[in-house]
């Protein structure tokens, strides 16, 4: 029986071993982590992650050819395959501090295997990484001294959370990079022929492990480069009273942008699309691209904008303070149907709320209270103006502004007539992801307000044409 390893069982090591348990009964796929916690949660009915789908295929496999362990070597020794997808976060130290990939959880897995494989192992980077780690993976290994003939591919993932299963069911593409040597080929054809049980042989791409390795970086430099394009368009509908779903509705007919990822909001958050484009950014400089660096951290740059932008509006529009005031923050996940809060744009909004002394009462569906309040906690520890509720009206009782973060489709149907009752007047809406419908709330009573969307009460700006382009001099007259 064919025996498959996966180092690291998070957001990627679960969900992916666990379709491939599914779909090879054959194959005996071993998921193991450091992290005994995340393992025994995994082994039981509470799974450390929430992707719907996820827990009827677990159920279905686990036991069965899905195993759960913490026995690390064990689980090395015996596989064929090693996939390594441990975390892979921005260094927050030394050379390359807040740009840089940590790669110090790799480099120990590499140690690992070096460590205790008996037999020649085909090592899979499941991980996202920088270009050329594989170079570093093969440096390892090949210093252990045993003369084992390991091969190592790159195989990015490119599942979203939320969407996970589906991602996995059906995937755009499965991406193999590997080395053009026979035993590198035979490597990638063997893991061709696992994904081959249920993804068409013409969506497997196979390339050079340089090139599966970059692919990664940069598809999601492409993604977020949408979401930062449309939000800096967002900014100006909001000035000139321009519509922003209308803007992406009639650029994205055009087939050569096309439709997808134009929704504007208060800004991307999530595991990877920061640290990838960061590294991405640190990767240019390292070989003296700085215009390539520059143009790729803009849009990091402007997603921090945006998200500001997003809470700056609201103290603003609140009369320019919102100390003492009660502010129901609706969603704190990063994006609906997951429970994965990192970099979430929620985390930026709370803080910012909270240094303006707001009283922020926030309600997640999905996410527990202690993981909230580990995300705000400042140097200065707990904020005690912040509470974390257990549902949307209890958040919004009391409330001057209700403020949407997260887009779980739950939002979108509260009642916002008993929400409107309990909320001192004037009442204000903000939604950062732009899926209420304003009109109505606007004829409630609220005073609703979008992202790119004409406001509800500020006057617009002149038109452009009015200003005297050449003369800021007159325009201080
Ligand atoms: N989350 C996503 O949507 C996503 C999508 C595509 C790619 N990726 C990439 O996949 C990688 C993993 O991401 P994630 O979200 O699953 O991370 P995660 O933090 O959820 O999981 C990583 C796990 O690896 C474990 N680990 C670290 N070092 C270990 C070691 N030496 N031995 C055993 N276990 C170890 C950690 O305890 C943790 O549980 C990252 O490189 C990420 O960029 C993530």
């Amino acid at each position: 029986m064919t025996k498959i390893c996966c180092i690291g069982a998070g957001y990627v090591g679960g969900p992916t071993m666990a379709m491939i348990a599914l779909k090879a009964p054959d194959i005996t796929v071993s998921v193991v982590d450091v992290n005994a916690a995340r393992i025994a949660a995994w082994n039981s009915d509470d799974l450390p992650i929430y992707e719907p789908g996820l827990a009827e295929i677990v159920k279905e496999c686990r036991g069965r050819n899905l195993l759960f362990t913490t026995e690390v070597k064990d689980a090395i020794r015996e596989a064929d395959f090693i996939f390594v997808s441990v975390n892979t976060p921005t260094k927050t130290y030394g050379i390359g501090a807040g740009r840089a990939a940590d790669l110090r959880f790799v480099e120990s897995v590499a140690r690992s295997i070096a460590e205790v494989a008996e037999s020649p192992k085909i090592i899979i980077e499941k991980s996202t990484m920088p270009v050329k780690t594989a170079e570093t993976i093969k440096d390892i290994l090949a210093a252990s001294g045993r003369r084992l003939a390991h091969q190592v591919l790159s195989n990015p993932e490119f599942l979203a959370e939320g969407t996970a299963i589906a991602d996995l069911l059906e995937p755009d593409r499965v991406l193999i990079g590997g080395e053009h040597t026979p035993g590198g080929d035979q490597a990638v054809a063997a893991l061709v022929d696992i994904y081959a049980r249920w993804v068409p042989r013409e969506r497997i791409i196979t390339t050079s492990l340089w090139s599966a390795e970059l692919s990664k970086l940069v598809a999601n430099a492409f993604l977020a480069q949408r979401i930062s394009s449309i939000n800096t368009i967002s900014a100006l509908c909001e000035a000139t009273g321009a519509d922003v779903d209308e803007v992406a509705n009639a650029i994205g007919k055009d087939s050569r942008i096309g439709p997808k990822f134009l929704k504007s909001s208060v800004g991307f958050g999530g595991s990877c699309f920061q640290k990838d484009i960061l590294n991405l950014v640190y990767l240019c400089e390292y070989y003296g691209l700085s215009e390539v660096a520059a143009y790729w951290n803009g849009v990091v740059h402007m997603n921090n904008w945006q998200k500001q932008r997003f809470a700056a509006r609201i103290v603003r529009t609140l009369f320019n303070t919102v100390a003492g005031k009660k502010i129901a923050v609706l969603g704190f996940a990063f994006k609906k149907d997951t429970n994965d809060t990192r970099e979430s744009p929620a985390i930026c909004v709370v803080r910012d709320l909270l240094a303006e002394r707001a009283r922020v009462s926030v309600y997640d569906p999905q996410v527990p209270e202690s993981q909230i309040r580990s995300e705000v906690r400042g140097p200065d520890g707990e904020n005690e103006l912040l509470t974390v509720v257990s549902n949307a009206y209890e958040a919004a009782d009391g409330a001057h502004a209700l403020v949407l973060v997260t887009e779980w489709d739950a939002f979108k149907h509260l009642d916002f007539e008993r929400i409107y009752a309990t909320m001192p007047k004037p009442a204000f809406i903000f939604d950062g992801r732009n899926i209420l419908p304003l009109d109505e709330l606007r004829q409630i009573g609220f005073r609703a307000e979008g992202i790119g969307k004409p406001a509800y009460s500020a006057p617009l700006l002149p038109h452009p044409s009015l200003k005297t382009v050449y003369s800021p001099a007159a325009l201080t007259v």
